[in-house]
């Protein structure tokens, strides 16, 4: 698929979580496969101006780590001009603008999802990016502040004629935080807002069918997964696999886990040195190991990690315990399997609502 001028093997992308998508992270998906343009973290445009050391190492990257986007937030059109250029000027490949962080601390500034209440304003910051850089600057953003102002159409339609080379829509709203379910009509509906450029489909795409889902009932060009990469690294190859129509590919086993773990870890330790590596992964593991089965022993010692050494320890000791939920084929027993993954937008209505009215204190039984 086509961004502006940048032509792109894939229309799978990868969403942009802080403190997670950085240049390890990146490379361990695109090692896998099946991923194109990648996303760093979201970086301030004014620390970026600045040289903050910070900044600087949320952009690090290398030539194995290609096509690369960054994305930006900040609300001063100056900052947000010149920080695009200057990411143009070092090879990025494309700049992203927030405009969906229901964080406090950027909405305080009018960034991220307060962009989106005021359109003229954000219409004249995204001209003055798109008019000083030659690179596609897309938006991300979600479908408004609240169900009563769902403003991503229109929105979009005013990046599209200001310039912008393609929208990322989270098909939830700021109030809704990252609870309740995705709603595809509100996708659908930015889809037919813009004119040409693209729209990509975000939002709890845990599996190849819920992007194929996400896909049909959207007419959406492209998908964006975040925590699915998390929790499943090979899910950029397995939907391209299954979109191309070649089926469904088994989910990865155990040994495979590890493995891919395993070259994270090192990546994160290459990247940030040991001491510092080992810490941050203290809260990578934990998501590989939603995948393992009965993984508490892991989870007890990985989250006090502090050397490649220990790491493995971890992984050994864990590897023994693990034993009592195997059968005699080495597979873990079926009342430990995890339950498949499922997004919100694929379960029955009746089941997910259930789901979302919090249990009465009292008699339920006579409710
Ligand atoms: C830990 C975490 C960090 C995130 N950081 C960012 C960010 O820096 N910029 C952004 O636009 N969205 C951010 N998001 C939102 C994701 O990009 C994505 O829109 C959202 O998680 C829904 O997609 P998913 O279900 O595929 O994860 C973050 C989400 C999570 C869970």
């Amino acid at each position: 698929m086509q961004i502006g001028a940048l032509h792109l093997k894939s229309n799978l992308f990868l969403s942009p979580l802080a403190g997670y998508t950085n240049l390890p992270f990146r490379l361990t998906l695109r090692e896998i496969g099946g991923l194109d343009l990648a996303t760093t973290d979201l970086v301030n445009a004014r620390s970026l101006l600045e040289r903050n050391p910070k900044a600087l190492k949320l952009i690090e990257t290398c030539p194995a780590d290609r096509p690369l986007a960054v994305q930006l937030f900040g609300s001063v059109p100056e900052e947000m001009r010149d920080a695009a250029a200057y990411l143009a000027s070092i090879g990025v490949a494309s700049v992203d603008i927030n405009m969906g962080c229901p964080v406090r601390k950027v909405c305080r500034v009018g960034g991220g999802s307060a962009m989106m209440t005021e359109l003229d304003k954000t219409a004249r910051l995204v001209r003055g990016m798109v008019q000083a850089v030659k690179i596609p600057v897309t938006a991300k953003m979600r479908l408004g502040w609240d169900d009563q102002n769902l403003t991503a159409p229109d929105l979009a339609r005013v990046l599209e004629d200001a310039g912008a080379a393609a929208i990322f829509v989270h098909g939830r709203t700021r109030e809704q935080g990252f609870g309740g379910s995705v709603n595809l009509a509100g996708i659908r509906a930015v889809v037919r807002a813009v004119k040409h450029i693209p729209v990509i489909g975000n939002g709890d795409v845990t599996t190849p069918q819920a992007a194929q889902m996400m896909f049909a009932e959207t007419g959406c060009a492209g998908v964006s997964m975040g925590r699915g990469a998390f929790y499943n690294p090979w899910i950029f190859l397995h939907t391209a696999h299954y979109l191309r129509g070649d089926g469904l590919l088994p989910e990865p086993e155990f040994e495979e886990r590890l493995r891919v773990m395993r070259r994270h870890l090192a990546l994160m330790v290459e990247v940030f040195g040991e001491e510092h590596g080992c810490r941050m992964f203290r809260k990578i593991g934990p998501w590989y190991a939603k995948r393992f089965g009965p993984a508490s022993e892991f989870n007890k010692r990985i989250v006090k990690l502090s050397s490649i050494a220990q790491f493995e320890e971890t992984l050994e000791h864990f590897c023994t315990w693990r034993r009592q939920f195997l059968d005699e084929a080495g597979r873990l027993k079926p009342n430990y399997r995890p339950p498949p993954l499922e997004a919100s937008f694929m379960r029955e209505p009746a089941v997910a609502d259930r789901q979302e009215i919090p249990v009465p204190k009292g008699p339920v039984e006579v409710w």
